[in-house]
Formats: C-alpha cells, structure tokens, sequence
C-alpha cells in the first residue's frame, strides 16, 4: 500500500488568529455560505463530551445543548457552521491509565450515544455512508488516546462494536505499546519507543475492523510505525504543520493568519486532497478571534477563498477527503483477509497491581470463593435435591 508521507490524510486543527482584514468580506462569506449549503463540514474531534463530564457530570437532563453557552459548542452553533458530521471525542485523561480508564471511556461513549438519540438535531452514524445520507448532523464516535483500550484487543473490538470509528494511538502519555510525542508530561512507560510488537498488533486489527488510525499526539516515530504497518490511509484528527508553527499548544495570539498558513503549506506539500478539518474545540482555551466556536467555519472557508483556493479543493477540506478515507478504510475491511488478532500483550509490559495475571491463577480459582472445595459440592448436591423435590411435586 501507499507508503509515501504525501499520502498522510492531514487534519488541521490548530490555534487561530487574528482575523485578516478582508478587502470583500461579504461576498467571499456569502460564497463560503453557498458552498457549505450542499457541502457540509465533517469535523474530526471536538472534546465537548469531556466538558459534559467535567460541569454536569454527564447530566443531560440538567442541559439544554442547544443553548448551551458555557461551551465552544452548542447544537445552534453546530448548525450556524453548516456541521454535517462531527466526531465526538471520548477522551479521558491520562491519570486514568491503568486504573479506570476504560470505565471512563464507557461512560463517555454513553454520553455520546444519549445525547445523539435524544436531540432531533442529531444522528449516530458508523459508516461513510451513513454520513452522506444523514440530513441531520451525523454523531461519529472517536477515542483518543491508546490507554483506553488497556492494552487489550478484545475491549478495542468491544470499542467497535459499540460504534467507536477511530482509536488516536496515543494522548500525552505512553502505553504500554506506543510512544507519545509529548515528553515529560507523564511517567508511564518510559522506554517504550515506537510500537512495540503489540502495537502493531493493534494496528492490524483496527484495519481488520474497519477502524481509523489516528496518528495525533503521537510521537514520530509511532507514526512512521503505523503508517509502514497499515494497509489502510491514516488520520490525524487534530495536528497542525510542523514546520508552520513546531508547537502546536501556543501561540494563541497570531492567528487566524497562521492557521491557514498551516493550510497553504500542508497543501503545498502533501496536496489539498491531504487536508480536512479538526477543529478541537472544547479540547483547548483559545481560539481566536473570529473562529471562537463551532459557528464559525464559514470564516475559514472565506478566507481560504479569498487565498485563492478552488471549490473543488475546498469540498475536499470540507468532507470528501475525509470520507474518501474513511471508504479506503472501510475497503480494507470488507476484504476480509486478515485474522482476529488473539494476541495477548505479554504480562511483563503490563504489571501493574490492577492487573489479575488469570494465566497463573487457573490452580486456585477451582478452589476459589473462599470455600473449602467441599462445601461447594455440598451446595451443589443440596440445590440438586430441592430441584427434584420441586420437580415430583409439581
Ligand atoms: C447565551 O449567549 C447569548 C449571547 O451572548 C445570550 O443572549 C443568551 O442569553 C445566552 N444564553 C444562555 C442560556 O446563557
Ligand atoms: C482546482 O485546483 C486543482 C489543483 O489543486 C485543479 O486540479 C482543479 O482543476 C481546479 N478546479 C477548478 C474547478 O478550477
């Protein structure tokens, strides 16, 4: 498959700027508009969930999401900003590894799936075609950060099935079998670099599920792994360029100017057919003046017209690169070539004391429920008995 970094879905999200003196700024909105209308955004991560957790602890009766104004994102905005798919980030933080992180998780997907089947506004969708044939605004589930998944194929699969479309490999901490690009943040797993042989084994069954592999927050070299790995296109939900602004969580004053500079140079270098649109709203503070929500994303396809980018290139930035991908992922899927991956990550990179070794424990769990072995067959002959009893008397 594609082995070239050009190939790269890229997803800008970014910090923005100031907003750039337009010389026609109506029209040039007004044109953005008309587009958006038949070409709506798919927005691949928005971290209000986690703002749902944080100030109503998952309360949808205490909210009113279409109104909400504490929030980057309300049901209003989302549609004032022509949203036609938004994936929902289940993200919970890192502190979690190892301890609850996967109760967490469900608890996030929970909330997602609540909020999408309770608002008209909204539809949960798994598939690229149920975003294209979605009138309302498609709800996509994304989970980010590779410690949710505790070093398991099975809870990734289980992910699947409860609709979870993309796994981002790693958030700002390592696990047990991927590197993270952030340094420092975190004291997990040290000197793990890379995927390890397990990581990969994670990556071949998100491309046997049909699942999309998020390359945001991970480190270089994790990245190169998975892209050398999968037989599938990758995503980053939420990454900027590298070489626009080398780090990504500042400069929230220079702006708008910049975020779209991000746009020039990645189309520049990897191709407009590489871009989509992840906005992260929610996830961080700042945003800048004239993007500060979900409402605004016809300013950003303004000024991209105004930099002279085509209508053409523009609908791919809006949604057909994304949904191009998500078909090839799909496609890889559907040739149903490769196993279920039953691997186990090796006990060693995982001890940890919230982990049962069950291999070494088969011995005493025959033997277990804090009853000598007797009593159990005692209990058991005993249930026996009254069964029969019942039994001849009915
Ligand atoms: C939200 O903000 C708008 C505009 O600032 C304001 O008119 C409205 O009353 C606010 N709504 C709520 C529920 O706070
Ligand atoms: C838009 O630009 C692309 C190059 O990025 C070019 O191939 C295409 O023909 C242009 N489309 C129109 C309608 O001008």
């Amino acid at each position: 498959m594609k082995r070239n970094p050009t190939q790269l879905f890229l997803w800008l999200l970014v910090f923005l700027s100031d907003v750039v003196p337009f010389s026609n700024e109506k029209s040039l909105r007004e044109r953005a508009i008309e587009l958006m209308q038949d070409t709506r955004v798919i927005d691949g991560h928005n971290d209000f969930v986690l703002r749902l957790r944080m100030f109503y602890q998952n309360r949808l009766s205490k909210v009113n999401l279409r109104e909400l104004n504490r929030t980057h994102t309300n049901l209003k905005k989302l549609q004032a900003g022509y949203v036609g798919a938004q994936f929902w980030s289940v993200y919970v933080l890192c502190s979690a590894q190892n301890k609850d992180a996967v109760r967490l998780t469900l608890e996030q997907i929970d909330v997602v799936k609540r909020m999408c089947n309770s608002y008209k506004e909204l539809e949960l969708v798994t598939t690229s075609q149920g975003i294209l044939d979605s009138r309302k605004i498609a709800c996509l589930i994304g989970v980010e950060g590779g410690h949710s998944i505790d070093s398991s194929l099975a809870t990734l699969r289980m992910y699947y099935d409860l609709g979870v479309r993309y796994l981002t490999l790693t958030h700002s901490c390592n696990t047990p079998w991927s590197e993270s690009s952030s340094k420092g943040m975190h004291s997990f797993y040290p000197n793990v670099a890379g995927l390890t042989a397990f990581g990969q084994e994670v990556v071949k069954e998100m491309n046997r599920l049909g699942m999309l592999i998020d390359l945001s927050h991970t480190s270089h070299s994790t990245a190169k792994a998975a892209l050398r790995i999968s037989k599938a296109p990758v995503i980053f939900s939420h990454s900027s360029a590298f070489a626009v602004c080398n780090h990504a969580r500042n400069v929230p004053d220079d702006i708008l100017q910049q975020l779209v500079n991000h746009f020039d140079h990645i189309k520049k270098i990897a191709g407009p057919e590489s871009i989509g649109i992840g906005s992260d709203y929610d996830g961080v503070e700042h945003f800048p003046e004239g993007l500060e929500d979900v409402s605004k994303y016809p300013s950003l396809i303004g000024e991209l017209l105004r930099r002279g980018w085509n209508e053409t290139e523009l609908k791919g930035v809006l949604r057909e690169n994304f949904l191009r991908v998500f078909r090839e992922v799909e496609k890889v899927r559907d040739s149903g070539l490769m196993d279920v991956g039953e691997r186990e990550i090796p006990q060693e990179e995982v001890q940890n004391s919230c982990r049962l070794d069950l291999n070494n424990y088969r011995l005493q769990t025959v033997a277990s429920f804090g009853f000598p072995s007797v009593v159990q067959s005692f209990s058991l002959t005993l249930v026996i008995i009254v069964y029969v009893i019942l039994y001849y008397e009915s």
